[in-house]
């Protein structure tokens, strides 16, 4: 398993470096197929970058052309010859006309972008969470072992929210903050060099305050978030403790305590908000600087005669566009920085494939044909974690229509013997064989359809009864009449009737309104309606009060009729008629037969018996 799993880390890894385009990464393949969003979203962009660039340069013309009355340039004369007597005369309605559209332009543009950003965003993050969702349900189950369920919940969740940053981050520092910062000072140098340096001179500083605040001010900002959490669970806390803290007296120490924490979140957001004031301050002050450096310079290079004060218009509206791409650079920069580490571990969940963990299909596999004879396990091992084998030479056989008991001390490797048998797990030695073919030979679709497994805890959705019991076949929509049915085999059908809503009646998901034996019939209703030929019950009767056992019990016993069934349970009882008892420790088989055979043998089983008599 090991070797399979550190295989799969580094095919993934080769293949995204080396082909990117054959093997796309989720989020490039959403946005090529979202490319008219994103398409709608660079233009929008563009045409601010554009705008930022000219929107200094009709106030330009009205100065020098028509306040100040210079000449225009002879170039511009001779491209406009046939209309320029119209246009200088015209010259400041023309303008002021510019100064509309370009305005008008500029919120056109910001239109788009906002309503394509939020749009491209918000699929890419449904989507990717949809498809990260879908995934992971897919990999067999041995990937739940192996990954805390926090750690899924927070891939599906928030890495997933944050991607959308990478896609903002890129298109916005490519399509407007890049090209506005170059088209300004490309314009910059072509009107005066001297003054454009100048300008420029503003940038490292603004690039190094907008670096150490921005640093700062996230720091304190994660420190009040964090500090924030840990106010709300500890009021979750103290609600469900209420009635221990105050049977303890710990009222005035947990008061304390919040005080305390909530302190903590109040002085890292007033650090947070004092650095942003620094920041802003700080902006500011150089923005007036670098204006009054320019100014000074600015005039007498207009005294010198070498730029139209015009021109100096347009520098001093540069010095303050500059700033804004800038400031992008810098905030992308570190959100794009956290939005590639959440990227990178979506993919590499998304890398890995179902037979990375073991269990997979075959291009070769056939659907399971109807289970006609045996089923054989030989030599069967397996462990959970490689070198650690859970169950250890395991051999026996199950004919067409026989009940199989196993028993053993919890622990001793039940669960997990049944868990092998609907490939919920592959064995890792051995084989396990159904009508002399192995197990992995057939697809696993069709092995699920075939065998029907009743867990020992009970797995209920959170949606309604009638819902929880048809999710036993989902390959066809069940009728009421058989819902019903099935639940009536199940001894469910009268509870069921009681309950506020009946049959429509919400359950929660895990915890449940229902007692342990009313949450079980749920559970082999379920089971009913798959009516699958190979039964497998963990457990049945754990956690049962003795009333509901006998309804839980007759109704399982209704279940298994006429099925090829194995049961696994530490109270001998329910094995008691079995045709193979197994007895379990450690893993391995320490006794065989039937309850007559060992109670003669006078082994361990006959030492459980005992006990359980209280004899
Ligand atoms: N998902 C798992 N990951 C690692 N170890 C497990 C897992 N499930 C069970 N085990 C271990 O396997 C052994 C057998 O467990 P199990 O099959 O549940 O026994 P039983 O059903 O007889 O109580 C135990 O030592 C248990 O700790
Ligand atoms: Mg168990």
């Amino acid at each position: 398993m090991t070797s399979s799993s550190e295989n799969n880390t580094d095919n993934s890894s080769a293949s995204h470096d080396e082909t990117p385009d054959a093997n796309p990464s989720q989020l490039g393949r959403i946005l090529r197929e979202e490319w008219r969003l994103l398409f709608g979203l660079s233009v929008a962009l563009v045409v601010q970058a554009g705008v930022s660039m000219i929107q200094p340069w009709p106030l330009k013309i009205i100065f020098d052309h028509v306040i100040l009355d210079k000449p225009a340039p002879e170039t511009y004369v001779n491209l406009l010859s046939p209309y320029w007597d119209v246009i200088s005369e015209n010259l400041l309605i023309i303008m002021i006309a510019a100064l509309i559209g370009v305005a008008l332009m500029n919120g056109v543009g910001l239109y788009i972008q906002n309503i394509t950003l939020t749009k491209l965003s918000q699929k890419v993050v449904q989507k990717l969470r949809v498809r990260l969702f879908a995934h992971v349900l897919e990999l067999p189950i041995a990937h739940f072992y192996k990954m805390a369920p926090g750690e899924v919940i927070e891939r599906i969740t928030t890495d997933t929210d944050d991607t959308q940053k990478l896609v903002e981050g890129v298109s916005v520092l490519a399509c407007r903050s890049f090209p506005t910062f170059i088209g300004i000072t490309a314009i910059m140098f072509w009107v005066d060099w001297q003054l454009a340096l100048i300008t420029l001179g503003i940038a490292p500083v603004l690039v190094w305050g907008t670096y150490f605040f921005g640093i700062r001010i996230k720091r304190v900002t994660r420190q009040k978030r964090r500090h924030e959490s840990e106010v709300t669970s500890m009021t979750e806390v103290a609600a469900k403790t209420h009635k221990w803290i105050k049977l303890l007296g710990l009222e005035e120490d947990e008061i304390e305590r919040m005080e305390e924490k909530s302190r903590r979140s109040r002085d890292a957001a007033v650090e947070a908000g004092s650095w942003q004031g620094y920041y802003t301050s700080m902006t500011n002050v150089v923005l007036a600087a670098g204006s009054a450096v320019l100014l000074l310079f600015g005039v007498q290079s207009i005294q010198a005669g070498r730029i139209t004060p015009g021109a100096l218009l347009v520098f001093m509206s540069y010095l303050r566009s500059l700033y804004k791409p800038i400031r992008e650079f810098t905030k992308y920069f570190i959100k794009m920085t956290k939005a590639m580490a959440c990227n990178e571990r979506i993919e590499a969940i998304m890398a890995i494939t179902p037979c990375d963990l073991g269990v997979c299909e075959t291009p070769e596999a056939d659907p399971l044909p109807t289970f006609k004879k045996k089923i054989v396990f030989d030599q069967v091992s397996f462990g959970y974690e490689p070198g650690n084998d859970i169950i250890r030479d395991i051999s026996f056989s199950i004919e067409k229509g026989q009940k199989i008991g196993l028993v053993g001390d919890s622990g001793s490797g039940k669960s997990t013997l049944l868990n092998l048998i609907p490939r919920f797990f592959d064995v890792a030695g051995g084989s396990l064989k159904i009508d002399d073919r192995d197990l992995r030979s057939f697809t696993l679709e069709s092995i699920k359809k075939q065998v029907v497994m009743v867990p020992q805890e009970a797995v209920l959705f959170h949606t309604s009864v009638f819902e929880n019991i048809a999710v036993g076949r989902p390959e066809e929509a069940p009728t009421e009449v058989e819902i019903r049915q099935a639940a009536e085999k199940a001894n469910a059908h009268d509870f069921i009737l009681e309950l506020p809503d009946g049959y429509e009646t919400v359950l929660e998901a895990g915890d449940t309104q229902l007692s342990g034996g009313q949450a079980k019939r749920i559970l082999i209703a379920r089971a009913f309606l798959r009516d699958a030929g190979i039964v497998l019950l963990d457990e049945p009767t754990s956690g049962l009060d003795p009333a509901s056992e006998s309804l839980v019990m007759e109704a399982f016993d209704r279940l298994s009729e006429q099925k090829t069934l194995i049961v696994s349970s530490h109270r001998l009882p329910i094995v008691l008629n079995a045709d193979l008892i197994i007895v379990l420790r450690d893993g391995r088989i320490i006794e065989r037969g039937t309850h007559e055979e060992l109670l003669e043998k006078n082994g361990v089983y006959a030492g459980f018996w005992q006990e359980q008599m209280g004899m």
